[in-house]
């Protein structure tokens, strides 16, 4: 073979390595676009979805009927699933968050007292959430109640316009369910 056609041979195979540089190059680009596409669509899908499922602690807890809550004026239903004490006053029913203001322990309901009772340093609150005595430095803090109409889903009552206070419950078909969405939360008056 004569030198010009071994130059001649060789010449396609210095093309073959360039394109498949340059192939190589193009597909590691593509790649990490992919990547990044990929890892853009992962976090906007997590803020779309809602962080808490329903039933957990931070969701929406639906409690039952209505009929179900306790006597009026009796001890709280207790639900430490979602950190919630709810309770049946004069006034209504209200949603109350299970951590002590103070430094942040779970206090307890008495039956013996008729209140509640912080174990770590003794604050007391009245079966509404409402401050008694003790080194806390507000009431307790309410959750978001509403009262709902167990086969529409109707909203029949919502305690949000009412700073989270108690709902009353006259009035309501006995199919009324109710719901504490345990993700809102407003804090307890402070006391002087
Ligand atoms: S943490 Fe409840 S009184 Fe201190």
């Amino acid at each position: 073979m004569t030198e010009a056609n071994a130059s001649l041979a060789e010449a396609p195979e210095e093309e073959k390595v360039k394109i498949n540089r340059q192939e190589f190059l193009n597909l590691a680009w593509l790649a990490s676009l992919g990547f990044l596409v990929l890892e853009v669509s992962g976090v906007t899908v997590l803020f779309a979805y809602p962080r808490f499922k329903e039933g957990e602690f931070g969701g929406i807890f639906t409690f039952g009927k209505v009929t179900d809550l306790p006597e009026k004026g009796s001890g709280p239903a207790n639900i430490p699933k979602v950190k919630l004490w709810l309770s049946h006053t004069d006034e209504g029913v209200i949603g109350l968050y299970k951590v002590c203001p103070h430094l942040g322990c779970l206090y307890g309901w008495s039956d013996q007292d008729g209140k509640f009772i912080c174990p770590c340093h003794g604050s007391q609150y009245e079966l509404d959430g409402d401050y008694i005595q003790g080194p806390a430095p507000r009431s307790l803090d309410r959750f978001a109640l509403q009262i709902v109409d167990g086969e529409t889903g109707e909203i029949l009552a919502d305690n949000s316009t009412t700073d989270f206070g108690p709902i009353s419950l006259n009035n309501f078909p006995e199919n009324a369910i109710v719901q504490i969405d345990t993700g809102n939360r407003t804090e307890g008056a402070n006391h002087d």
